[in-house]
C-alpha cells in the first residue's frame, strides 16, 4: 500500500513504543502469567520474573531492534542483508516465520474464546451460575466445533484487516488507540478488585516472596515467560524495530516497552489474585484461571457482569494487539521477501493460519485424543514455541549480533551514529555476548532433559 508518509514504518517513538507495547502485551500478561504465578507460588516467581525482564529481555529486545533498525527488513531479510546473505543466517529467519505461524496457529485459539466471553459475559449468560455449571460452560464451550472455530476465525480476520490497513494505518494507530483504553480497563479493574474484603491476602501471595515454593523448574519457566510476554526470540521485534525512526533511542524505547509489558502482568495479578483470594477459590488452577475461576468470582462481587464485560474485553484487546504483531512478522516477509501485495499477503497468510490453528481448536475437543508426548495438539505447540524455539532463535540471534557482526556496527546503531552517549553500551555487549547466550542454554538443555 502507498503511504502518504515519507518513511515506510512508525511515525513517532510514541506510536512506535505503543505498538511494539501493544505486541508484547497480550494473553501472555493477562491469561498465561497468573496462571504461572498462581502455579509457582506467588511473590518468589514475581521477583525471579522482573530479574529475567530487566537482566536478559531488555538486552534481548533490543538486540531485536537493533538488526531490524539496521537493516530496514522484514525477519528474512534482515539476516540476509546484515550477514551478506550467508545461507545459514537466512534460515535463521525462515525459522521466526515458522514460528510466528505456530504461535498464531495455537495463540489464536485462546484470542478467539476472549470473543465467545465477551459475548457470554455481556449477555449475561455467566451471571448466577453456580461453579460447577461455569465449569461446564467451559469445557462445553472450548470442546464443541462450529462456535470455537468461527470465533477463532472472526480474531484472525480481524487481525488481517488490521494488517491490511499497513503499518502506520493499521498497526500504529491501532496501538495508540487500545493501548490507553487497555490501561484504563486495567486501573478499573485494579480497583474494583483492591475494595473487596479480604483483598489483602491475594496481595500478599502476589507480592510477599516465599523462596522455599521456588523450584528449578519454576525458575526455568519464569525466563520462558519473560521471553513469551515480551515476545523475543523469533522476530516480532526485529519486524517491528525495522518501523522504528532513525532519530529514536533504541535504548529508551526498549525499556518503555519492557516496563509497560511487565506493569500489565503485575496490574493483572492485581486484578486477580486479590479477587481469588477474597471468595476463596483456588490460585493454582491453571489455565483455566481466567475462564473458570474469574467467571466465579465476578458472580460473587457487586456489579459483577459490569466487571466481567471489561475483563473479557481488556482481554480480547491484549490480544488483537498482539496477533496483530504476529500476523505482520509474516506479512512483511511476504510483502518484502515475495513482493506480494498487503492485502493478498494478508489473506493468504489468515487462511493458511487457521487451516493448520483450527487443528489446535479441535484438539480440545474432537481430536482431544490426538497426542504426542501425552500432549494434545495444542500445547505440543505451546510447548515447542516456548520452550525450544523462541529460545533457540533468541541464542542463535545473540550468537549473530554478539558473535558474528562487528561490534562497532552494533554500536553505532545504539548511539544514532554516534551522536548518543551510549553509557550502558558495554554492559550490553557482555549481556549479548556472554550472559545472555549462557543462560539460553542452559534453559535449552534443561528443557530437552526435564
Ligand atoms: N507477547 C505476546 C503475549 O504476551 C505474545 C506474542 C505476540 C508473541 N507476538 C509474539 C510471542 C511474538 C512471541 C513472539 O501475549
Amino acid at each position: 500500500m502507498a503511504s502518504d508518509n515519507t518513511s515506510r514504518g512508525f511515525t513517532s517513538n510514541v506510536g512506535a513504543i505503543l505498538a511494539a507495547a501493544g505486541g508484547a502485551v497480550g494473553l501472555g500478561n493477562i491469561w498465561r502469567f497468573p496462571y504461572m504465578l498462581g502455579q509457582n507460588g506467588g511473590g518468589a516467581f514475581l521477583l525471579v520474573y522482573i530479574l529475567f525482564v530487566l537482566l536478559i529481555g531488555i538486552p534481548l529486545m533490543m538486540t531485536e531492534f537493533i538488526i531490524g533498525r539496521r537493516s530496514q527488513r522484514n525477519v528474512v531479510g534482515a539476516y540476509r542483508s546484515l550477514s551478506g546473505g550467508r545461507k545459514g543466517w537466512v534460515l535463521l529467519g525462515v525459522f521466526g516465520i515458522l514460528a510466528a505461524f505456530l504461535i498464531y496457529a495455537f495463540y489464536s485459539v485462546v484470542a478467539g474464546w476472549t470473543l465467545n466471553y465477551i459475548v457470554m459475559a455481556f449477555s449475561g449468560k455467566l451471571a448466577g451460575l453456580e461453579p460447577a455449571a461455569v465449569a461446564d460452560t467451559f469445557s462445553t464451550f472450548t470442546q464443541g466445533s462450529f462456535w470455537p472455530l468461527f470465533y477463532q476465525l472472526l480474531f484472525l480476520v480481524l487481525t488481517g484487516l488490521v494488517i491490511t490497513m499497513g503499518v502506520q494505518k493499521g498497526i500504529e494507530k491501532v496501538g495508540k488507540i487500545l493501548m490507553p483504553i487497555l490501561f484504563l480497563l486495567l486501573i478499573l479493574m485494579c480497583v474494583r478488585s483492591l475494595t473487596l474484603s479480604g483483598s489483602s491476602e491475594g496481595m500478599r501471595f502476589l507480592f510477599k516472596p516465599d523462596f522455599s515454593k521456588l523450584t528449578g523448574q519454576s525458575v526455568l519457566s519464569a525466563l520462558g515467560q519473560s521471553f513469551f510476554s515480551l515476545s523475543i526470540g523469533m522476530g516480532a521485534m526485529v519486524t517491528y524495530g525495522s518501523y522504528i525512526r532513525k532519530e529514536d533511542r533504541l535504548f529508551k524505547t526498549s525499556i518503555w516497552i519492557a516496563l509497560c509489558d511487565l506493569l500489565v502482568a503485575i496490574l493483572a495479578g492485581v486484578v486477580i489474585f486479590p479477587a481469588v483470594f477474597a471468595f476463596g477459590m483456588n490460585p493454582a488452577s491453571g489455565p483455566e484461571l481466567v475462564y473458570v475461576v474469574l467467571p466465579n468470582v465476578f458472580n460473587n462481587m457487586p456489579a459483577g457482569t459490569l466487571f466481567a464485560v471489561i475483563f473479557f474485553l481488556l482481554l480480547g484487546i491484549a490480544a488483537l494487539t498482539s496477533t496483530i504483531s504476529l500476523l505482520e512478522i509474516i506479512v512483511a516477509f511476504a510483502v518484502e521477501e515475495l513482493h506480494w501485495k498487503r492485502s493478498t499477503a494478508s489473506a493468504v497468510s489468515t487462511l493458511l493460519v487457521f487451516a493448520v490453528g483450527a487443528f489446535c481448536t479441535l484438539s480440545f475437543g474432537p481430536l482431544k485424543n490426538v497426542t504426542l508426548l501425552n500432549r494434545t495438539i495444542f500445547d505440543l505447540f505451546d510447548l515447542i514455541t516456548a520452550s525450544y524455539l523462541m529460545p533457540i532463535g533468541a541464542l542463535l540471534m545473540t550468537i549473530f549480533l554478539g558473535w558474528c557482526f562487528p561490534k562497532v556496527e552494533v554500536k553505532d546503531e545504539l548511539s544514532n551514529g554516534g551522536t548518543l552517549k551510549c553509557k550502558a553500551f558495554e554492559l550490553y555487549y557482555i549481556i549479548l555476548r556472554y550472559i545472555a547466550p549462557a543462560a539460553l542454554v542452559v534453559i535449552i538443555i534443561s528443557g530437552i532433559v526435564g
